[in-house]
């Protein structure tokens, strides 16, 4: 099996529907009406009607076990997959919202990445990330509370939500405060917006990746700047038919980003959600295992690990 390394997928966004239903009920809740088909699928109809499923799931979250749980669970079922290294993109949204302290989350966050990497050798890191369409304020006071507690697994900063709200000079000063305090910045962009919001970003953010930014392959002058400056694009490409942003595979820029001379690499984004995995993305991406492994080592090249972490991991990509 050829190793697997993962960038971009969503904490909460990695919950089975059956996980769901065992958190709920373990916390005595029932999940939003609405939020699942009578087959036990994620109901939802477009870009905002996933984010807004999203939240529902996030309901069935009370607890730091749960919290824990979860990455574990994900770290699980992915290690399964051939992954070796995985970043999460977790949000202090999350834990804010149930008045739960920062830290009893982190520590949350960590156990799970433990317990995962004791009994699969898979290494996780945390990747903390803002809520786009919250508001720049929100993202800052973030920001200063993930610097406030430094742990070595929380390596980079993000941005997801809704694409349309405000704009990248909006955050420099959250990205600016985690930039400066040595955290790698990735940021959601031309995903659902056109290459103007990848330039905006490049422009304005200190990112060295962004996520998705496949609308890129809108705009040859934009494909050569990602090229030169060599930032890596965070391709979802399950995700990304599933939102309806292109009907099939055949349609999905992957290899036309690549012919580019783009550094790519493949991702769930919120598996259940969009009816993939990490190993399907590999499976379908229509490349041979040398390209994969390639990907793979863009992937770990590109992560936001230490050096001893990115060189040991680097070792077993080869066959
Ligand atoms: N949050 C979770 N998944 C996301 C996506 N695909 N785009 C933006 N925000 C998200
Ligand atoms: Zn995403």
């Amino acid at each position: 099996m050829i190793a697997k390394a993962e960038l971009h997928c969503h904490l909460e966004g990695s919950i089975a529907p059956t996980l769901a239903m065992k958190l709920a009920e373990r916390n005595g809740l029932t999940l939003p009406n609405g939020l699942m088909r009578a087959d036990g699928t994620y109901e939802w109809r477009d870009f905002l009607g996933f984010l807004a499923a999203y939240d529902g799931v996030c309901t069935a979250l009370r607890t730091p076990r749960d919290f824990s749980d979860v990455i574990y669970s994900y770290l699980e079922g992915v290690a399964a997959q051939g992954a070796v290294y995985v970043e999460m993109f977790c949000s202090p949204e999350r834990p804010r919202m149930l008045a739960m302290p920062y830290t009893a989350w982190l520590e949350a966050l960590v156990d799970g990445i433990d317990r995962a990497e004791r009994d699969f050798g898979i290494v996780g890191r945390i990747i903390a990330i803002c809520i786009r369409h919250l508001g720049p304020d929100r993202a800052l006071s973030l920001a200063k509370t993930v610097v406030a507690d430094p742990h070595p697994y929380v390596v980079g900063f993000g941005m997801g939500g809704d694409e349309a709200k405000f704009t990248p000079a909006d955050f420099a000063p959250a990205y600016r405060l985690m930039h400066d305090k040595g955290y790698g910045c990735t940021v959601h962009a031309g995903e659902v917006v056109g290459p103007e919001s990848v330039w905006a970003a490049l422009r304005d953010l200190p990112v060295t990746r962004i996520g998705h930014g496949v609308r890129s392959s809108e705009d040859p002058k934009l494909l050569d700047e990602l090229a030169r400056r060599g930032t890596v694009l965070e391709v979802c490409p399950g995700s990304n038919i599933a939102l309806g942003i292109y009907p099939d595979r055949a349609a999905h820029p992957l290899h036309r980003l690549i012919e580019a001379g783009v550094r790519v690499t493949l991702n769930s984004d919120d598996p259940p959600f969009f009816h993939t995995t990490l190993g399907a993305e590999y499976d379908l991406a229509g490349l041979g295992d040398e390209a994969l492994r390639r990907i793979t080592r863009t992937a770990i090249e590109a992560s936001f690990a230490d050096h001893e972490t990115k060189a040991r991991l680097l070792k077993g990509v080869e066959p």
